[in-house]
């Protein structure tokens, strides 16, 4: 059994690899005891698998027997999979098939629906007359704006490469030794050591690896490539309006109790974007994506946090991922720029277990 929590985790936090990559496998091919989905990609069961949970406000074990994924003996695992069932049905006969109706429909986080709707709410009260919304700046003005809050273009492309030290801090709130390397143009190397397992992953300008001290180099889903070779994009600040194909201003929202310009921005590759940036500072504070799983769309939300400078640019010092029913993330104690940097140290690590 080779599905953990930690491996959910690390596959949304952009773990990744397809060193060696076998013929992609299906669900029942790779697990024990699967009647729903079959014929699914193996690797789509885990974002399904996080989607339930996060929907019903419950951790697996609320289904599952740790360890032992493959048995039925929880009752709740049973319903589940006539939930399922009656989800495919649901969506087949009266949503053309479409993925309208999802687990979080109906549970809204809590294990059993509410079906009788509150009070407290006055529909016939006359509604206060709204302010009209101040104008908003264009695109290119929101993305000026940040490069200009993190030290400017010139600033940022003396830097060549980057070595943050810190911590991952675990969705259990531990925190374990972690080393983001980077190199310009496109070279990226994360090292998270656990107490008995060293989790490593990166991009060496052609090829994305991960590796597991335990299991040696673990395959890397398509999906996760994608978002690796993004995050090796060093320049990518300066490099905004060639990452995404489009991007619009769709208003302002709010981001940790301060006012956001949210800009809608489409990835040459993968999944939409929602880009927030400080009003007031102009920083980038949040992305935000969904992604496709067999029963509905799975949210990610990136919060960037505690910005300082490091030799005249501003780094985010902690970072946090959250997807439903889990938050984990990334604190920084050090930025080390213009480090030498070996080319090789970013190439795939093939040392067996
Ligand atoms: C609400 C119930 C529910 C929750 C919560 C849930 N699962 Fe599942 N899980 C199922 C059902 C139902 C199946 C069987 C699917 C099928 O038959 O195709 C399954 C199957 C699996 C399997 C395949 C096991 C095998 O060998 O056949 C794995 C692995 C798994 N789940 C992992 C997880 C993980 C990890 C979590 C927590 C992130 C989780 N599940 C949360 C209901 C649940
Ligand atoms: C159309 C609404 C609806 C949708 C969609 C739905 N459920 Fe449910 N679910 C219910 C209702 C209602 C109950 C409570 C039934 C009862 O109390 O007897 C329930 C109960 C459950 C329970 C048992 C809870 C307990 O503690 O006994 C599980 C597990 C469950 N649902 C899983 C799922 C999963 C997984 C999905 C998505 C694949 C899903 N449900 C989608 C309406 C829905």
């Amino acid at each position: 059994m080779r599905l953990t929590l930690t491996i959910v985790l690390a596959v949304v936090a952009v773990s990744t690899s397809f060193a060696q990559q076998p013929a992609p496998q299906t669900a029942e091919q790779q697990f024990k005891n699967i009647q729903i989905f079959k014929g699914l990609p193996a690797t789509q069961l885990e974002p399904a698998m996080a989607f339930i949970s996060g929907s019903l406000g419950v951790q697996c074990s609320y289904c599952h027997v740790p360890n032992s994924f493959g048995k039925d003996d929880k009752p709740t695992k049973l319903t589940a999979r006539r939930m399922i069932q009656m989800v495919f049905d649901l969506n087949k006969g009266s949503f053309k098939g479409q993925r309208a109706v999802s687990c979080f429909t109906c549970h809204r986080g809590k294990p059993t629906p509410v079906s009788v709707p509150a009070v407290g709410q006055n529909l016939w009260a006359p509604s206060p007359t709204s302010t009209p919304a101040a104008p908003l700046p264009s695109v290119k003005q929101i993305l000026d704006r940040y490069v200009q809050a993190l030290g400017g273009a010139k600033a940022l492309t003396k830097v060549t490469t980057r070595s943050a030290k810190g911590s991952r801090i675990g969705a259990d709130g531990v925190l374990v030794p972690e080393v983001v390397h980077q190199k310009a143009p496109d070279k990226i190397l994360t090292v998270t050591s656990y107490p008995n397992v060293v989790f490593s992953n990166g991009f060496n300008g052609t090829v994305g690896w991960a590796h597991s001290s335990r299991e040696g180099a673990t395959p890397l889903p398509e999906q996760l490539l994608v978002q690796l070779k993004r995050d090796a994009v060093f320049y990518k600040e300066l490099k905004t309006e060639e990452l995404y194909t489009s991007l619009t201003v769709l208003g302002r929202a709010s981001v940790r109790d301060a006012d956001a310009y949210v800009i809608q921005a489409t990835p040459v590759d993968g999944p939409v974007e929602k880009l927030f940036f400080d009003v007031g500072t102009g920083l980038l504070v949040r992305r935000y994506t969904e992604t496709d799983t067999p029963l509905g769309k799975l949210p990610l939300q990136l919060d960037y946090e505690n910005y300082r400078a490091v030799d005249g640019i501003k780094q985010p010092f902690l970072i946090h991922w959250s997807m439903p029913g889990r938050i984990w993330g990334r604190k920084v104690d050090e930025i080390k720029q213009n480090v030498p940097l070996d080319d090789a140290k970013f190439n795939p690590i093939t040392t067996r277990p």
